[in-house]
Formats: structure tokens, C-alpha cells, sequence
């Protein structure tokens, strides 16, 4: 069985968004992220990503078969699936889970069979993921700027002490990306 594993691109000051909602100033270059060694190592060992409603809003729900870097089973975490499910195919399917993020995670891990969970947020379902005991690795990309302002990954966290493990450290100009191991 494969890890769950947390990842968001974040700001130096913690932000996931900019005051405007906007990830454009945390991805200045989706096609070189695209060909990043490490975005390609994420792509092969993930076999079913989890993400909460309103990351998945972030781009046009029937934009995403084809084009989405992870063309495989979608669980979304939402309290209400939307009217119209959208476009599907590559391997790319959506299923809307309404139980929570346990059962989203749950239902991930078995259509990701020996490969890889790997929650891509929002800051609401990555939370959940690491106060439920649900992650086994969180992986934060840490871009060097400060956006003063926006969506906060841990702004509202509260609950038990986690421990981390640094288990992964890639120091380049634009991310310092941090692997860490959630000690149980
Ligand atoms: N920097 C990055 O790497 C990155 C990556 C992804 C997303 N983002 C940004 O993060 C922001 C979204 O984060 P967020 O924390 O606001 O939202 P989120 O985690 O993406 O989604 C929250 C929504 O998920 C549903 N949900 C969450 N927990 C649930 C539960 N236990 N049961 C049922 N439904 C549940 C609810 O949807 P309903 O209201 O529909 O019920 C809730 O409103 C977006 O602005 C996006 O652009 C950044």
C-alpha cells in the first residue's frame, strides 16, 4: 500500500493564496513546475489525489481530463456535489465525497492501489488530513517571498502537538522544498 501524502506550495509567511484568492505569484511557471524532476516523481507514484471543494474550483472543473497533472481518480471533499458532474477520461475520474475527509482518503487508497495518495489541499482538507492522523508525509514547497497577506496553511490550526521528521530537504532558487515524515 502506497503513503498519503499532504503537499501545498506555500509562501515564506505561510500563505497557500494571495489576499485575492489568486496561487499565481506561488506558481510563476506551471510548465517548468510541470517538468520538474519532482512534480514527474509526484505524477508517477500517485495513483489517486484528494482535494477539498474549493481547490478544486480553483480552475474549470471540465478543464481538468487531459490536462491535469494528475490524470487519475479525483475524490473532492464537499457537503454537496455539483449539479452537473464534470468531463471525465485519461484515467481521470471524479467521485464527490460527502462523508468527510477520512472516507475521501479511505476511498483514495483503494483506487490507488500500491501507488500513492496525495492530497493537494485546500489549507481546510490538508488540516483535516493531519489532525485525523490520515497523512504519513507532508510536503511543502516553500517559494521565497512574502505575499503579506491571504489563505494561511496552518492559520487555524488547533489540536495535538505532531511531530515531524525532515525526511527531504531540495534547496533551489525558486522552492525549498521540505519533506517531512508525520511521526505516529
Ligand atoms: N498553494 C497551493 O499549493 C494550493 C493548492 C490547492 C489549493 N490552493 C488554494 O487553497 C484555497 C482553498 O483552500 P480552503 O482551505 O479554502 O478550501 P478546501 O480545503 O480546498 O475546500 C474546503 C471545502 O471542502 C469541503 N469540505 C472540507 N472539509 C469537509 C468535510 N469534512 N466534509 C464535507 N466537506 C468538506 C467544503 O466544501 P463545500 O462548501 O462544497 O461543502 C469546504 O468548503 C483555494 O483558494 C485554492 O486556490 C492552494
Amino acid at each position: 500500500m502506497g503513503k498519503v501524502i499532504a503537499g501545498m506550495a506555500m509562501s515564506l509567511d505561510g500563505f497557500v493564496t494571495d489576499r485575492h484568492g489568486s496561487v499565481a505569484a506561488l506558481y510563476p511557471d506551471m510548465e517548468a513546475m510541470r517538468n520538474s524532476p519532482r512534480l514527474q516523481a509526484a505524477i508517477a507514484s500517485t495513483g489517486a489525489v484528494v482535494m477539498g471543494r474549493r481547490a478544486f474550483e480553483m480552475g474549470d472543473p471540465d478543464s481538468y481530463a487531459g490536462a491535469y497533472e494528475f490524470q487519475v481518480p479525483l475524490f473532492v471533499v464537499t457537503h454537496a456535489p455539483p449539479a452537473r458532474h464534470p468531463k471525465e477520461g485519461g484515467g481521470l475520474t471524479f467521485t464527490f465525497v460527502t462523508d468527510g475527509v477520512a472516507s475521501a482518503v479511505r476511498q483514495a487508497r483503494a483506487a490507488a492501489g500500491p501507488r500513492d495518495v496525495t492530497v493537494v489541499g485546500g489549507a481546510s482538507v490538508i488540516q483535516q488530513c493531519l489532525r485525523e492522523g490520515l497523512a504519513d508525509e507532508l510536503h511543502l514547497d516553500v517559494r521565497p517571498l512574502l505575499l503579506g497577506g491571504g489563505l494561511r496553511l496552518f492559520e487555524t490550526f488547533e489540536g495535538e502537538l505532531i511531530a515531524l521528521e525532515l525526511i527531504g530537504l531540495d534547496q533551489e532558487p525558486l522552492v525549498t522544498a521540505l519533506r517531512y515524515r508525520v511521526q505516529r
